[in-house]
């Protein structure tokens, strides 16, 4: 894997204050963006008019991560608006996720493929050919501060079995219940961009807290 990339989770964060809570995880790698519909997921959070302005103010990369329905839709807004890698689960997709993947491409960004806990990868493997980012849910999406889910591990090994077998070329990143305990077993199983929500935004200083996750992750 490449060196652990650290992607805070806004999700934790203080919604009245935004631009603040932002520039307290200037150290990570990418800042992540939960973008959710009350549909796909039981949780509504916010859509494209507040991430146009939380990129305007974040001095790291977005990665939006789209829990919604009909991602092929909104999906490409994302990525005209500046974000690095932006992310649809395999699971909402109503056609060939492919499509989405070229659009998000042309328009400049990563493209991320994200599936839930109980979905094989097996089905995706000829699809995430066309993808940069698969992100392995390791909770049900909806809510932050979920217990990490160690059963989901055999699917981030295989996934780093099929990046380095040379089969796909993908970020493998992990989202849910990662802390400076959970980190070192996803980091092991070969995870190499790590999401976390509470364990950053929970901690009295944020970027204390991404430093003792990378310390974690590369142990
Ligand atoms: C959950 C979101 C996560 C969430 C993670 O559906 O996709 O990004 O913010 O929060 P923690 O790190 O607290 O589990
Ligand atoms: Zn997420």
């Amino acid at each position: 894997p490449r060196a652990p990339m650290i992607a805070p989770s806004l999700l934790s964060a203080d919604f009245s204050r935004l631009a603040d809570e932002v520039a307290r995880v200037a150290d990570a790698d990418w800042l992540h963006v939960d973008v959710m519909d009350a549909h796909f997921v039981p949780n509504l959070t916010l859509g494209l008019p507040v991430v146009e302005a939380i990129q305007a103010v974040s001095p790291i990369p977005l990665d939006c991560h789209l829990m919604i329905e009909a991602p092929e839709r909104w999906a490409p807004g994302y990525a005209e608006l500046g974000a690095r890698n932006v992310t649809v689960h395999a699971e909402a997709c109503t056609g060939d996720p492919r499509a989405v993947a070229r659009d998000l491409r042309a328009a400049g960004a990563l493209a991320g493929l994200a599936v839930k806990p109980g979905t094989a990868l097996e089905d995706y493997t000829e699809v995430l050919r066309e993808f940069d980012t698969l992100l392995v849910m390791t909770v049900e999406p909806g809510f932050g501060g979920q217990a990490f889910m160690a059963e989901v591990l055999p699917k981030v090994r295989r996934a780093r079995e099929l990046v380095d077998t040379g089969h796909l070329q993908l970020f493998v990143e992990v989202d849910g219940g990662i802390n400076t305990d959970t980190i070192e077993q996803a980091a092991e199983a070969g995870a190499d961009v790590f999401v976390a929500g509470s364990a950053v935004y929970g901690a009295d200083d944020p970027a204390r807290a991404i430093a003792a996750l990378r310390t974690q992750a590369s142990a």
